[in-house]
């Protein structure tokens, strides 16, 4: 005799629920369908001539190295952040062939590293703080019954609190300048409306709880026309994204680290007070919290 298995609810349930989580945060501007025009906030096409300077953490690869490169393309003086600034080639490459470009030692946990660079700057105008260092951790320790506890604090200490220490650290810098601008680079990972996935807990949680974080400051730096913006970059194609994709059939089309990078600084040069505090995508359209 043979007998038919019926399938159980609820580990389908959880595969339809991954994929909404995936297609929302395609549709949301990771990927996939571009925004209608009307939910554009601003055009992430449009080059402005706007210059200043730009602090940037985490620019000897990925992201960062393109928002580094972009800017001293545009004319801007250019502070790019390593941990190790020794072996940042490429950036050093850059700088190199720009003198309005330096490069200096910052690792974002180290509190006495962050005050060190504050100390140098002390008195000379940023416009743009940009955080965009972070890290996204091994996978696997972040699944429920394999919670590694010291993984979670460090991408939390990375991804949360290195962005505090940077906003708090910078905050007169950003004052004293033209454009006044605190950026942190967010994901749509951290969308609790559209992520439905229980992979890569700790990092979805992380840009859940920067976002938060950057929301209360966007908040208490208002009166003093700071602007604070959360962008998200897209899915793009790093060492980042490299690990995430690992291991799974899902298809993505991804951006280049370059075309990401123009994309955000056209949407940073738009973020102006009256969109202070808003979760955008590198479209310059609105996400979800
Ligand atoms: N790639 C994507 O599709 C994607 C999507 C959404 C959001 N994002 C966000 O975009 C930003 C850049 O990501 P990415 O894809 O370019 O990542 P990546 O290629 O892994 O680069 C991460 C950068 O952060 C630096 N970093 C890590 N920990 C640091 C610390 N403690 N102090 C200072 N720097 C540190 C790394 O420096 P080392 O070289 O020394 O490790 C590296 O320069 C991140 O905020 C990420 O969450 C990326």
């Amino acid at each position: 005799m043979t007998r038919t298995r019926s399938l159980h609810p609820l580990p389908i349930l959880a595969l339809v629920f991954a994929l909404i989580g995936l297609v929302g945060e395609a549709l949301a501007g990771g990927h996939g369908r571009a925004p209608r025009p009307e939910d554009l906030l601003v055009d992430p096409a449009k080059r402005t001539d706007i210059s200043g300077t730009v602090l940037i953490t985490g620019a000897n690869r990925g992201i960062g190295l393109e928002l580094a490169r972009n800017y001293a393309a545009r004319g801007w003086a250019v502070i790019a952040t390593a941990r190790k600034p020794d072996k940042a080639d490429e950036l050093n490459a850059i700088a190199k062939a720009n003198r309005k470009v330096s490069v200096e030692r910052l690792d974002v946990l180290e509190q006495g590293q962050v005050d060190a660079l504050a100390e140098k700057y002390k008195g000379q105008p940023i416009d743009v703080l940009l955080n965009n260092a972070a890290i996204l951790g091994a996978k696997e320790p972040q699944t429920l019954g394999n919670y590694d506890m010291d993984l979670f604090l460090r991408v939390m200490n990375t991804n949360v609190a290195g962005p505090l220490r940077m906003t708090q650290a910078f905050l007169e810098n950003v004052a004293a300048s033209d454009q006044k601008k605190i950026v942190a680079i967010t994901s749509v990972q951290g969308s609790i409306t559209l992520i439905r996935s229980d992979t890569i807990q700790f990092y979805n949680s992380s840009k859940s709880a920067l976002n938060m974080n950057m929301r209360a400051v966007s908040a208490a730096v208002k009166d003093r026309g700071i602007t604070v913006a959360l962008i998200s970059p897209g899915a793009v194609d790093t060492d980042m994204m490299r690990t995430a994709l690992a291991g799974t059939n899902f298809p993505m089309r991804l951006l280049t680290p370059a075309d990401s990078a123009e994309a955000v600084i056209n949407v940073i040069d738009q973020y102006g007070m009256e969109l202070s505090g808003t979760f955008m995508s590198h479209r310059g359209s609105k996400i979800p919290w």
